[in-house]
């Protein structure tokens, strides 16, 4: 638990599964006022808010499309009506098409720059203006990936809008650290999470999965939220434009693990 952040806004796009829900739960655990988003599973944000409140915490769910402009300026509008500020935005939501590049469809490409990479652009966009217009400190967390570093064949659009959150995420670290403003990001790698369900369902994909993961475990959603709590506190004042990678050690080259090379 970290003191400082009881009575906290936070956004949190994506909220209604996931690592979004898992965020918007610990965040209730710390005391905080958390707007949970969805695009299209209100049962989900209506658990993810019961969690924010048993933890807590308080929430409102609005449904918004964080893939444009006017989502993210309801999200605002929303900590402000329910919450009267806003103190920490996560860009969470996120989705990923496995295809073959060359046949990787021109909608399909878009649809994953556009969840996952201008959704990234909006929102902080939106809370950078706000914590600007107010003259206050602000903090940003950007929900990555491992392949914001690793190449992932069949998943171009997913690890190109990735590579392009990792420099945007540094970026405005750097644009706005004199105004105290952090932004960081998170490097989730395999976590077990809705949009791995099927994958892992699959008993030969999730062990060959664990074997590309040095600590031979998948993550938890929890153990992701408990970086965004970290990032989102005072624990981590002096840090800005990272990413927290949090995959059990997926980004240190797992095929050299037996010492061969
Ligand atoms: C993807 C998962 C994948 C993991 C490790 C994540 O960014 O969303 O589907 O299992 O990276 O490859």
């Amino acid at each position: 638990m970290y003191a400082d952040l009881t009575g906290k806004v936070a956004v949190v796009t994506g909220s209604s599964k996931g690592i979004g829900q898992a965020v918007a739960a610990r965040f209730g655990q710390e005391k905080m006022k958390v707007v949970i988003n969805y695009h299209s599973d209100p049962a989900g944000a209506e658990k993810t808010a019961a969690a924010v409140v048993a933890n807590g915490g308080q929430a409102v769910t609005v449904q918004a499309d964080i893939a444009t402009e006017a989502g993210a300026e309801l999200l605002l509008a929303t900590a402000l009506t329910n919450f009267n500020d806003l103190d920490v935005w996560v860009n969470n939501a996120g989705m990923e098409i496995k295809s073959p590049t060359h046949e990787l469809s021109q909608a399909d490409w878009h649809k994953m720059i556009t969840i996952d990479l201008d959704g990234v652009f909006y929102g902080s966009q939106v809370a950078l203006a706000y914590f600007e217009k107010q003259h206050k400190p602000g903090n940003i967390i950007n929900m990555s990936s491992v392949h914001e570093e690793i190449p992932w064949p069949t998943f171009a659009g997913y690890a190109a809008a990735k590579g392009g959150v990792k420099m945007f995420t540094k970026t405005i670290a750097m644009e706005y650290a004199k105004d105290n403003i952090r932004v960081n990001g998170i490097g989730p790698g395999a976590i077990n999470t809705p949009i791995n369900a099927k994958k892992f369902a699959d008993k030969a994909q999730y062990d060959r999965t664990v074997s590309m993961v040095p600590m031979n475990r998948i993550g938890t959603p929890e153990e992701v939220a408990a970086g965004a709590a970290w990032l989102a506190s005072q624990e981590s004042s002096y840090v800005t434009g990272i990413t927290l990678f949090i995959d059990g050690g997926m980004t240190l080259y797992p095929a050299f693990k037996d010492g061969q090379g």
